[in-house]
């Protein structure tokens, strides 16, 4: 296993690769953790929601998932479980609590939430990034995959992150300034860490026609500004859903189309990415969760 602190290192201060090394780790062909950043650019696109209906699905199907809240100071993922706030994670910054103390855990599933508008976060000094690549390569042995669920905006934090990963969820909706957005974190990330290889996940698609032209437009202009390849995961259509009921009906797990339409897309992509094999290999897919978040 390689050394996060070297992986770091490997980037030039301004971004660029500094050997091949990086690129080495990035592809290799098997591993027993995936991990995954759900990604996007743009604010309020959903990519918290999908992060946790995500981790919520793969933890059903018998994956031992972390789901680690990289919205350092914002952090959304309990709130949305209906779960407290307790800012806890400042502990573990500081080392007074255990990983373990900190993490969230139902069944297959184990949620590190991070804090909400906390003064110790704001002013300290540690790098995000690094403190996010440590406790990933400290744990990563203990779950099938681990999942980030990214701010808005293309930091080099966040995009660090985002290179850091196996996979990334790119979440995009028909809006333009999502569009926009996605095509500047997919920009930098090849640019600045080599990243050729994105997936695609397109959110509050409202009719094929619009879908079609989303995936078209961003997955043509990366291909020819930028050589990159964009992997179409699926789409999500639009939730009509009242404010208050929404994070309910996303994240339970129901009869309806659309609640099947996403299991089918997660389906897709663990069978591809060989972690529905690990599973079926190592007897863990038949496993129920324990206990049900809601
Ligand atoms: N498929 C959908 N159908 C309808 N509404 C949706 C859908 N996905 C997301 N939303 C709406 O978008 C809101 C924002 O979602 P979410 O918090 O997951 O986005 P985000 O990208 O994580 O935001 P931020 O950038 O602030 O972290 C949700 O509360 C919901 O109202
Ligand atoms: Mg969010």
């Amino acid at each position: 296993m390689h050394k996060t602190s070297e992986w770091l290192l490997s980037f030039t201060s301004d971004g660029q690769p500094r050997s091949s090394s990086q690129a080495q780790v990035l592809t290799k062909k098997f591993q027993p953790c995936f991990k995954i950043a759900i990604t996007g650019g743009k604010g309020g696109v959903g990519k918290t929601s999908i992060a946790l209906k995500t981790a919520l699905e793969m933890a059903r199907s018998g994956f031992r998932t972390l789901l680690i809240d990289c919205d350092s100071n914002l952090s959304n993922t309990a709130i949305k479980l209906g779960l407290p706030l307790d800012n806890k994670f400042e502990k573990l910054l500081s080392s007074e609590i255990s990983f373990e103390e900190c993490v969230i855990q139902r069944g297959n599933l184990h949620l590190l939430p991070a804090c909400n508008g906390s003064n110790e976060i704001f002013d300290s000094k540690l790098n995000f990034d690094q403190i996010i690549t440590d406790i990933i390569s400290s744990h990563e042995h203990e779950y099938d995959y681990i999942l980030l669920d990214c701010p808005a905006g293309i930091s080099r934090e966040t995009l660090t992150l985002n290179a850091y990963c196996d996979y990334r969820f790119v979440v995009v909706t028909p809006d333009k300034s999502s569009i926009t957005d996605s095509y500047s974190l997919i920009k930098v990330l090849s640019q600045k860490f080599a990243i050729k290889n994105n997936h695609l996940l397109v959110n509050m698609s409202q009719n094929d026609k619009q879908l079609q032209k989303v995936v078209t437009t961003l997955t043509e202009t990366v291909k020819n500004f930028l050589g990159v390849r964009t992997h179409f995961l699926g789409s999500i259509p639009k939730l009509d859903v009242s404010g208050e009921e929404f994070d309910t009906f996303f994240l339970s797990e129901t009869k309806s189309a659309w609640h099947k339409n996403f299991v089918k897309l997660l389906y897709e992509f663990t069978e591809k990415s060989g972690g529905l094999l690990a599973a079926h290999e190592s007897g863990r897919n038949q496993m129920a969760l324990e206990h049900d978040v809601h």
